[in-house]
């Protein structure tokens, strides 16, 4: 019988990095502390949310999975789509050593969900295949990271700006945003935007 994606063979406990293992992992690829601060406070803020909104599942690899998530954007270089992040974080958390359980969450957690006809479809810059959430962890950070964005300046997104952004990819996509909502409820950004000291748009 096949394993569930990303599960380690039976018998064999999955070793979970710490959060400060997590934080060296970033302050070692990112390319300057601009960087690090951007994408490592996302992270955290990402996993706070999750936290939040957490009802099932193995909280801790929930945290390691919102904490990695986005390492792959300090390996985009000029040219690439920002789309290619998920899939550069997955390389480099593999290249690592980690196990793919951890790995898949970089390239498992974009929008919500890609599909291999999106890719070919839509012209992606992907390999093709499904880039979907197939666990419950996986689910839960790729939801959670949909009420955060690193623009410039970095901003939570309310659960109904995300739906209207999301519009454009077609109802297929908006109904499985509509889905995810019904399963986790929103988190308080209000809250969140004060401790954090991000605005909410
Ligand atoms: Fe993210």
């Amino acid at each position: 019988m096949r394993r569930p994606a990303g599960r380690p063979p039976p018998g064999c406990r999955l070793v979970i990095p710490t959060d400060r293992q997590i934080r060296a992992l970033h302050e070692r690829f990112a390319p300057n502390h601009a960087a690090f601060e951007l994408v490592h406070t996302h992270c955290e803020i990402v996993c706070a949310l999750a936290e939040e909104l957490y009802t099932g599942g193995d909280l801790e690899l929930v945290r390691a999975g919102c904490l990695l998530h986005d390492i792959g954007v300090y390996r985009l270089n000029e040219t690439d789509s920002y789309l290619r992040h998920g899939v550069l974080g997955h390389e480099l958390l593999r290249e690592l050593g980690l196990p793919e359980q951890l790995s898949r969450f970089c390239s498992h957690h974009t929008g919500v969900g890609i599909t291999r006809d999106d890719v070919i479809t839509l012209g992606l810059p992907l390999p093709p295949g499904d880039y979907l959430a197939e666990t419950t962890e996986e689910e839960l950070v790729m939801y959670a990271d949909k009420f955060h964005s690193k623009t410039s300046p970095p901003v939570f997104v309310t659960a109904d700006s995300y739906a209207v952004s999301l519009s454009r990819f077609g109802a297929g996509k908006v109904a499985r945003f509509a889905e995810l909502r019904d399963r986790y409820g929103e988190p308080n950004l209000d809250a969140a935007a004060k401790r954090f000291g991000h605005a909410v748009v």
